[in-house]
């Protein structure tokens, strides 16, 4: 790629730190994650150096989900604060140059949404901003549901993404409704325009406040197909083979951007699935289409899942690099890549795709450097920072999240799950709730969370990994990840350079270059990242073209071990380049 065919947009050229405000800190003692809390913080993120933050729900909510089903979205859950509260925090973060993007959840609502309680009653205006049916025969269907009336069965097959049928029963309105989440999470009907006018205005009324864009929850959900059809190959009887990347998605999408978005803001779409047809994401990204600057994928997420929590799948680093060149490629001409590999619905990163014992900090800092060297916009989750692990859950107890509990539970009702204990090891890697565990800033008692009582476990190894520790320790993942965030603004090539995957059949390093050719700069990074236990050997003689290339960043902290390809200044030569475990090195050269 030329400098002249870059197109630079700043959201390219920054970093993301996503926020999940229960666990980010407490203020004031309930044990609860708030607002304040992160305005206390604001000087912390500063000094990190991230450009955006990435605020999940803090609107008004019963919390069967975490505030992501949403009772009223002008209004600030009493728990995180108030409306003032936020603007703070806005005010704060604009001083700092810092970002501030918001979370859309417009899927579904909360059933206590001034929408669906009129919605349940029928009242005019209301009746179709969800989606109601009528129930079916239960003697036509092999399985029935063990609420709603007697002899009568849901509108269809779908089940509920987090367990049990996707349809409830209203006594009142004496038909069902859909949930592809919790029974408290109705779907929005977006065949109705007056449920897109709301949500358009409400998006509307969050930009006035002066927001910079938004992450947009379960956004490819949004169109479901004429007559909600089953699909027998579908986990969830076709809930989610019908409803991701529906038949008017791209119509609703593109009304959406010409309506209220704007080019200068991040907006990012989750859009969930097992695979998504390129096609449908360079439409997604299209400026001329429906414009959103980049989305969340699940396609590395998946890799080592199975179809219930209790349940793993198999995979090799070449899955995960296949996954990730895939999506290089695709977006290569029309998108932009997003790079995570954890938020707050995934597992920590550094106890799934690298060794939370004895190489945490080295490989914490390798994940780090594959995620601030690929080409896309990196999103770092709190806490990743400063290498946080897993919890070692032992007991239901310790869940709270309702996406491990509900299908658990039915599962072991039902009888296809025997006991917790027999699924412990791969439930507690699964959990959503690893994500959850309160950030550790100290060694103080609760990590220096709170003063009260956490809502959810603080992780038993905060005392060696904590956020003020690790601050004092040069070496430490912190430091690691403060020079990795700054390298993006010292090197166009790190943001912009063309990505070239090497041995991509290599189930122990990834290896790739990142090339930027221009009038000004000619200039070439090499990343060379050892995803094992073991030493190994890498052969360069044909990849290295100059003998004077230097590493920018590496995770063992010196210039490397002498006779390792790299002399004593870091200088890289032609031939094997020898990696200790974990070892991420970026060599960078003007050509
Ligand atoms: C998204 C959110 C997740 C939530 C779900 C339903 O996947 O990230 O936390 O449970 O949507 O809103």
């Amino acid at each position: 790629m030329s400098e002249r065919d870059i197109e630079r947009r700043w959201w390219k050229e920054a970093v993301v730190y996503q926020i999940y405000p229960r666990s980010f800190n407490d203020s004031d003692g309930d044990g609860i994650g708030d607002i304040p809390g992160i305005v206390e913080k604001v000087e912390y993120l500063d000094d990190l150096g991230v450009d955006v933050v990435w605020l999940c729900p803090v609107y008004d909510s019963p919390n069967a989900d975490n505030g992501y089903d949403i009772r009223d979205y002008r209004a600030i859950m009493d728990e995180f604060g108030t409306m003032a509260d936020w603007e703070t925090l806005l005010d704060e973060l604009h001083a700092r140059d810092i970002k501030l993007i918001m979370d859309l959840v417009v899927n579904h609502t909360s059933d206590e949404h001034e929408w669906f309680v009129r919605s349940r009653v029928e009242e005019e205006g209301y009746e179709d901003f969800y989606w109601w049916r009528e129930g079916r025969d239960a003697d036509e269907v092999s399985w029935s549901a063990k609420e709603g009336p007697e002899g009568e069965a849901p509108p269809n097959a779908w089940k509920s993404f987090f367990g049990g049928p996707a349809w409830a029963y209203d006594d009142g309105r004496e038909e069902w409704y859909l949930h592809l989440f919790d029974v408290k999470q109705p779907d929005l009907n977006w065949e109705n325009p007056r449920v897109r006018d709301e949500v358009f205005d409400m998006m509307e009324w969050w930009f006035d406040k002066g927001i910079d864009g938004f992450r947009m929850d379960v956004i490819n959900l949004v169109s479901k197909p004429d007559g909600l059809p089953n699909d027998p190959e579908d986990p969830f009887g076709g809930a989610m083979s019908q409803s991701t990347n529906g038949p008017r998605i791209h119509e609703f999408l593109s009304e959406m951007s010409e309506r209220v978005l704007d080019d200068e803001y991040l907006t990012v779409g989750e859009m969930l699935g097992p695979e998504m047809p390129m096609a449908h994401a360079r439409r997604y990204l299209d400026p001329d289409e429906d414009g959103l600057s980049m989305l969340f994928h699940f396609e590395h997420m998946l890799l080592d899942r199975g179809d219930a929590i209790w349940e793993r799948g198999e995979w090799a680093l070449s899955d995960l690099k296949a996954v990730f060149n895939r999506w290089d490629e695709g977006l290569e001409e029309v998108g932009w890549n997003s790079l995570y590999l954890n938020n707050h619905d995934q597992p920590r990163m550094v106890s799934r795709f690298g060794n939370d014992g004895e190489y945490r900090r080295e490989s914490a800092k390798l994940l780090g450097t594959l995620l601030h060297t690929l080409r896309g916009t990196p999103y770092i989750y709190q806490g990743e920072e400063l290498g946080m692990t897993n919890y070692p859950f032992d007991s239901l107890d310790e869940f709270r999240d309702v996406d491990t509990l509900n299908p658990l539970r039915n599962a072991i009702a039902d009888g296809d799950v025997e006991s917790f204990d027999a699924v412990k090891e791969v439930v507690r890697a699964n959990s959503r709730d690893n994500a959850r565990t309160p950030v550790q800033w100290s060694s103080d008692p609760n990590a220096g969370f709170t003063d009260g009582e956490p809502w959810i476990p603080v992780n038993p190894n905060y005392e060696e990994v904590n956020i003020e520790s690790e601050r004092r320790d040069d070496d430490s993942v912190w430091h690691y990840y403060r020079d990795l965030i700054s390298l993006r603004s010292e090197y166009d090539v790190v943001v912009y350079g063309e990505y070239d995957p090497l041995f991509p059949d290599d189930d122990t390093v990834w290896v790739y270059t990142r090339t930027l050719t221009g009038e000004e700069s000619d200039e070439q990074l090499l990343v060379a990242l050892n995803f094992s236990d073991d030493e190994v050997a890498v052969g360069l003689s044909e990849v290295v073209t100059s003998d004077h290339a230097t590493l920018l960043i590496g995770n063992y902290g010196d210039g490397g071990d002498g006779d390792a390809g790299a002399d004593a200044e870091g200088e890289l030569a032609a031939g094997d380049l020898h990696l200790r475990p974990w070892e991420a090195r970026v060599y960078h050269h003007e050509r």
